[in-house]
């Protein structure tokens, strides 16, 4: 049974203790939040103990962290963890700042323990049917790379302003999505950002609304688009064109039913949100977390797949700002660190 020990219980702890609990060779045995309120309600909920972060990290009854606090405290809490030899799931992304990324990705390897970022979407069964067609080689080569992201409403404002802006916080997702099929990071990404939606997003110094073409040392091209706004629901497909045919990955809806009447065809509207479109996408991620603890096997994402993602929601939003477009490899090299990611 492996004993975890959860840090930040807001919206998406709350998901992921219903996950750790609910799988059958792991056990919520801790919970810590800056509020100890909100850390009450989760270990309530799943009889688990109320601990501060600094003791469930250095508890010796704890085999695995879950950090999910605010993205600004993850690269700390990652290092304080594997310094203390727990495995760690930790949500997107690892950080605000690129190169802080990179040199915590430097300090855990020095601890040699195992860490995974979650990037869920790659544990969604739609993406990950897409993908094994893809891997089947059926389809032929990965050619062009269409990714939509809309959510249905914005965030509160106040979650805006720490959250890194879009690109590292919304779009970080759809970078590793692309990373995952394409199986490459762009040299090149060009990025158009604007703020539509909410003149608050704007006046935060952030963008609502925008599209990000890659270009691969190939040829090959992905385009990603993301609104903060979609009022029929969360639209979440992908499109990718190969050599032998295409391939799609629709939105769920909230059910199945078609309509067909003299007057035209009506559907039911994609599901609401994350938590309504990807909850079992989050058991399966915590599944192979455990899976691969168990079997001291290399995590399924892991930190440098966060790292790449992240120094791509760098680039994006340099585009973004000066209307050209960033070399990925100098991304990396002005964040102090010559090596690709
Ligand atoms: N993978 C996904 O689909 C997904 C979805 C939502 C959020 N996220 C990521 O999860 C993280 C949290 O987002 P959220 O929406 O749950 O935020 P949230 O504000 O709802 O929850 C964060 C919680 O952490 C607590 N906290 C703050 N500092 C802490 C500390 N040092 N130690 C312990 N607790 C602390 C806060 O009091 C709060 O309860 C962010 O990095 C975000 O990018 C990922």
């Amino acid at each position: 049974m492996l004993n975890v020990g959860l840090l930040g219980a807001g919206r998406i702890g709350a998901v992921h203790a219903r996950a750790i609990s609910k799988h059958g060779a792991s056990r919520l045995t801790a919970v810590s939040d800056a509020f100890q309120e909100n850390a009450k309600a989760i270990a309530d909920t799943y009889s688990a103990e109320v601990r501060t972060s600094e003791e469930i990290i250095s508890s010796p009854d704890i085999d695995a962290v879950l950090i999910a606090t605010p993205t600004d405290t993850h690269s700390d809490l990652i290092e304080a963890a594997t310094g203390a030899g727990k495995a760690v799931l930790c949500e997107k992304p690892v950080d605000l700042d690129l190169a802080r990324a990179i040199g915590c990705e430097a300090r855990v390897a020095q601890t040699g323990r195992p860490v995974m970022v979650g990037f869920n979407r790659r544990f969604d069964r739609n993406f990950g049917a897409l993908k094994a067609a893809l891997d089947s080689g059926e389809m032929g080569k990965a050619e062009l790379l269409s990714i939509t992201s809309f959510d249905p409403a914005p965030p509160p404002i106040q979650y805006i302003k720490t959250s890194g802006g879009l690109f590292r916080d919304m779009m970080i997702h759809d970078f590793d999505m692309a990373n995952f099929l394409m199986g490459d990071l762009p040299v090149t990404l060009s990025a158009t950002g604007a703020s539509i939606v909410d003149p608050d997003i704007g006046a935060a110094g952030d963008v609502d609304t925008a599209a990000v073409t890659l270009s691969y040392a190939d040829g090959r091209i992905a385009v990603i688009k993301n609104s903060r706004r979609a009022v029929y629901g969360y639209d979440q497909r992908v499109e990718l064109l190969c050599s032998e045919g295409l391939l799609q990955a629709e939105n769920m809806t909230e059910n199945t039913v078609v309509r067909s009447t003299r007057d035209g065809v009506s559907r039911a509207k994609p599901t609401y949100f994350f938590l309504e479109r990807y909850m079992p996408a989050y058991e399966a991620e915590w599944d192979a977390f455990v899976s691969a603890v168990n079997n001291n096997a290399p995590m399924p994402v892991s930190l440098a797949d966060g790292v790449a993602a992240l120094a791509m929601a760098e680039a994006a939003t340099q585009s973004a700002q000066s209307g050209l477009p960033v070399a990925l490899a100098n991304v990396i090299k002005d964040s102090g660190c010559g090596e690709a990611a």
